[in-house]
């Protein structure tokens, strides 16, 4: 038997998902799972170069971990586990840090964006890649499932493997971006991105009720004003909901009751609430389910860690022997 691809992603605990984040990156990671040798990390270390609330993280990343099992991920078949329970990770960043020029730091999308909202730029922000670019290597990860945005960081992740391995000698393999077809999903606002900061989410957990309250009033097409006009489905979120949620049939009752105007837009936002309901159904059941069962959560990150800690140990014997640290040398390159 070939040995399976080793796939690793990971997402910071943001506490619950939104079906941004659901449908972006966490789907995909329950279809991954099946084929591949998956690796799902929380990050905890990432997280604190931004400002938070010590107390508060603790709960953040049981949610996260309890919200993604509950979305499906299955630590029978995958992995999933808390980044700063495998200290390694902050090891091998250190080490990945000494052949990481600033220069390439500097250049990251996501660091400029975040670094010019805030007054004083700490160097973990800076560093934030570098981490990234440690969480994958340690696992020898190949395929990295990540949304669009991450996709720079997967590029120089695969810069810091080669620079190292012109270095020290062939060791890390430069993964690849794996990135889903669901690119982007706007907020209710339909102006932006969806996403936790901006307040124009639906929570992966939200019950029925919550979910008609916020798509009722949410923005479709802004020249469709009263119900006799027809609108344009293409310029409406609605839409492009339904797109994700709804099967074909419904999708083309919407698409041509909006464009004779023969279904108004609360019509439309119901069939889409229903539709967003029944898939989330599942989802919801099985939190509560393990909600009422928090050690399962508990356990299935502390399997995570030990597994991780087993083969992060391994990694880090190499690199740092490689690397002429703690008293080993090079164990290949035929000597
Ligand atoms: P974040 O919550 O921004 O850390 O994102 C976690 C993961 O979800 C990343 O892989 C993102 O690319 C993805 N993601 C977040 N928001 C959206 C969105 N509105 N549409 C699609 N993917 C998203
Ligand atoms: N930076 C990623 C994000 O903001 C999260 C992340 C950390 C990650 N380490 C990773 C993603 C390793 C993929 C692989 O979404």
């Amino acid at each position: 038997m070939t040995k399976k691809k080793r796939v690793f992603s990971g997402i910071q605990p943001s506490g619950e998902l939104h079906i941004g984040n659901y449908l972006g990156a966490v789907k995909n990671w329950v279809e991954l799972q099946e084929q591949y040798e998956c690796f799902f990390c929380i990050v905890d270390l990432h997280a604190v170069t931004q400002p938070y609330e010590p107390e508060e993280m603790p709960a953040r990343v049981f949610d996260m971990a309890l919200t993604l099992m509950a979305a499906g991920l299955d630590p029978e078949k995958c992995t999933i586990f808390v980044q700063s329970h495998v200290p390694q990770h902050a090891e091998l960043a250190w080490l990945f840090n000494t052949v990481t020029p600033i220069g390439e730091l500097e250049r990251m999308t996501q660091y400029k964006d975040k670094a010019s909202r805030q007054e004083s730029v700490l160097a973990g922000l800076l560093n934030y890649p570098v981490l990234q670019a440690a969480d994958i290597l340690l696992y020898q990860a190949e395929l990295v499932p990540v949304g669009e945005d991450q996709v720079q960081h997967v590029e120089l992740t695969r810069e810091i493997a080669r620079k190292w391995n012109g270095r020290f000698g062939e060791y890390f393999p430069e993964p690849e971006a794996l990135v889903g077809e669901v690119r982007r999903v706007m907020g209710l606002d339909g102006q932006a991105k969806m996403s936790k900061s901006l307040g124009n989410t639906i929570g992966l957990l939200e019950s029925p009720d919550e979910i008609w309250a916020k798509l009722r009033p949410a923005v479709t097409d802004p020249a469709r004003v009263r119900r006799e006009d027809p609108g344009n489905p293409f310029v409406c979120n609605i839409f492009s909901l339904h797109r994700h949620f709804s099967s074909p049939a419904d999708i083309a009752w919407s698409e041509h009751g909006c464009r004779t105007a023969g279904i108004g837009c609360i019509d439309c936002k119901r069939r889409l609430a229903d539709n967003i309901i029944k898939e989330l159904d599942p989802i919801r059941e099985r939190a509560m389910e393990l909600k009422r069962h928090p050690e399962r959560v508990a356990e299935t990150l502390e399997r995570g860690a030990e597994h991780c800690r087993e083969i992060a140990s391994s990694t880090m014997q190499e690199a740092l022997a490689r690397m002429g640290l703690r008293g080993g040398g090079p164990k290949v390159k035929g000597r």
